[in-house]
């Protein structure tokens, strides 16, 4: 009877585990939004895109400081990005309650920070310098700070052990390396960016078509740009050339996307994703799906895998995937020979269909391209050698079909 009880548990667990999880989760700005006093360091938590960043990471403390010490800082009149690089700097990837901070092993600590894993950082500059003085007094420095402990402690502000703890210090630590000025992601190169890792054919590529422009259009505003590494875009040079001059912008533009999304913000949100592609009934959207730690991208023909970050830097974001983005609207998903016999009238969008009509299902009514290269016999054979095994290629022909009806039926 128990059993059955935690069996019952366990499904219902499991099929809601993902809607909840976020819940679970600490949710910084939530944290901070109780005590208005943090209210300046909590907006600029949400303007810099570090609240997402820090929702995603456990065992951190974060060092608040009140509006006052904001106003001094906001009054050096730095740009967003030195203000990232300062308020990341506050954010400590180790747990200190105020239990902990008054009982430190020989009394002081250098304690890793955000600011250090961007890799920004020169040598220790990212570590903070935290020490019991006397009377109670804990200091807090920034580490090249000539050994001054210019903040102290003020009070535990929210203690979630051991996921987060929310701690008051008097001031900013200042920092001459997290305050000198980083060059704007606005004056990034992107291609040259690509080029230099392991994206050389895909930045060439975009470098000779007007796509680039509108990469560069947006950067100023936000941009992710997945861009498949040079062994992917080799291989689909072929079926490239064959596209048509407006399906060549297209495919380039479907690998950007017109806002900034950080490494955090894809494994959080997932689902329907908008590219630079996107206008109006050309939907040109793929779907962003988390897979355990894997953040992968799928369109109803392929699906990528995210295999690195080239930056991820508020405006801009690069991430290198390991296929090539086949919008559905240029490239049909086709299923391998011999097809297997057609299933039953599909009552589920997730029940396997027969590719024949899944073709019928694909196609949207403005597809212009409906006469691309795609609809070539040879198509199928391309895609299942993009993939390893056959069985493999099964499967995601499968998922492809259901995704295929699941969208043929929205657009109904
Ligand atoms: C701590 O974080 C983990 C992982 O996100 C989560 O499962 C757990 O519920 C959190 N604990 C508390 C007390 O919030
Ligand atoms: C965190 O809380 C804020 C304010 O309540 C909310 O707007 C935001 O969507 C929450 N973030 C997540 C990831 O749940
Ligand atoms: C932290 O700073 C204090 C004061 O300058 C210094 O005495 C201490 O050695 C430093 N701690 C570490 C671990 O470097
Ligand atoms: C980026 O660098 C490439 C050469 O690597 C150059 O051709 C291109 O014009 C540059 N783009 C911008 C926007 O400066
Ligand atoms: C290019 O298009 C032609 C004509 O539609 C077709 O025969 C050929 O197989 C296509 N090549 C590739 C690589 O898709």
């Amino acid at each position: 009877m128990q059993l059955r009880q935690e069996t019952a548990a366990g499904i219902l667990v499991l099929t809601v585990l993902l809607l909840v999880s976020a819940v679970h989760a600490h949710n910084i700005t939530r944290i901070l939004a109780k005590h208005p006093e943090f209210s300046t360091f909590n907006h600029y938590l949400t303007i810099t895109h570090l609240a997402p960043e820090i929702n995603g990471k456990t065992t951190i403390t974060i060092c608040a400081v009140d509006n006052a010490a904001m106003n001094e800082l906001l009054a050096k009149k730095l740009s967003i990005n030195t203000i990232k690089n300062i308020l990341s700097l506050h954010v400590l990837l180790d747990y200190f309650g105020a239990k902990k901070l008054h009982q430190i092993r020989d009394g002081t600590a250098l304690v890793a920070t955000m600011f250090q894993a961007t890799g920004t950082a020169p040598g220790t500059a990212g570590f903070v310098n935290i020490t019991d003085l006397k009377g109670g007094k804990v200091g807090f420095g920034a580490e090249n700070n000539d050994g001054v402990l210019s903040a102290s402690y003020v009070k535990s502000v929210e203690e979630i052990p051991y996921n987060i703890s929310v701690i008051q210090i008097s001031k900013i630590l200042p920092s001459d390396v997290a305050e000198a000025p980083t060059p704007a992601p606005a004056q990034q190169n992107i291609t040259s960016i690509m080029s230099k890792h392991g994206c050389k054919v895909f930045a060439d590529t975009l470098l000779a078509n007007a796509a680039e422009k509108t990469f560069e259009d947006n950067l100023a505003g936000g941009l992710t740009v997945f861009c498949p590494m040079d062994d992917a875009f080799k291989a689909f040079l072929p079926k490239y050339k064959n596209l048509t001059a407006a399906g060549k912008t297209a495919l380039l533009e479907y690998h950007g996307v017109p806002v900034y999304m950080s490494m955090s913000d894809l494994k959080s949100n997932n689902g329907l994703q908008n590219t630079l592609a996107t206008d109006g009934a050309n939907k040109y959207d793929f779907n962003v799906q988390n897979d355990g730690e894997q953040v992968t991208l799928k369109t109803k023909v392929t699906t990528a895998r995210i295999t690195g970050t080239l930056i991820d830097e508020q405006p801009l974001a690069i991430f290198t995937i390991d296929k090539v983005l086949l919008p559905t609207e240029l490239f049909k998903a086709e299923a391998p020979t011999p097809a297997p016999a057609p299933a039953p009238e599909p009552a589920a969008a997730d029940a396997p269909a027969a590719p024949k009509k899944k073709k019928k299902a694909a196609p949207s009514p403005d597809d212009s391209d409906a006469d691309a290269p795609a609809d070539s016999p040879d198509e199928a054979a391309d895609l299942a050698a993009d993939d390893n095994s056959a069985g493999r290629f099964d499967g995601i022909g499968y998922g492809a079909a259901g995704l295929a009806l699941a969208f043929g039926f929205l657009q109904l």
